[in-house]
């Protein structure tokens, strides 16, 4: 038994300290916007961020973040200047890979809103998307980052 903080949660985990992360969030947890996709880190579709940092949760042992913060898409405000941008933009096509991209969108413009349309496109190359949707991430990304530069980069 251990403990994981997850959304400004507290939860209690009764699984082996070696589970991969994902599973403890989707299975035990409920928090299905973490998807698996290729289960060894190539994919995307299973990022979260870990103390804002965006990391792939299939390949960490769940034991090994308790003390973090743990952000699920489920735990994104609403408000959050990606997640409008990402409607305003219609981004989705099915989905499947789009909490992974907004997380991991959402770790790079908060670092850097005002990285250039290039070093975003490279910050979310490994993101697969067998649907195409980035184009119309980027464009999404844009949109967020102006509001986010205006935060000063917090959201
Ligand atoms: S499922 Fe984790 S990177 Fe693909
Ligand atoms: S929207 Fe379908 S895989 Fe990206």
């Amino acid at each position: 038994m251990f403990s994981l903080k997850v959304n400004g949660k507290k939860y209690n985990i009764d699984a082996s300290t070696e589970t991969p992360l994902m599973w403890v969030l989707r299975d035990q947890l409920g928090f299905t916007g973490v998807k698996y996709g290729c289960g060894i880190g190539e994919c995307g579709s299973c990022t979260v961020l870990i103390d804002g940092e965006a990391a792939r949760s299939c390949t960490i042992d769940a034991g090994s973040v308790q003390g973090s913060d743990i952000l699920t898409i489920e735990g994104m405000p609403e408000d959050h200047p990606l997640k409008q941008a990402w409607i305003a933009e219609q981004v989705p096509q099915c989905g499947y890979c789009q909490p992974g991209m907004i997380l991991q969108a959402t770790d790079f413009l908060t670092r850097d809103p005002s990285a250039s349309e290039e070093e975003m496109a490279e910050a979310m190359d490994d993101v697969i998307c067998r649907c195409g949707t980035h184009p119309r991430v980027m464009k999404a990304m844009k949109k967020a980052a102006k509001q986010m530069k205006a935060k000063g980069g917090a959201a």
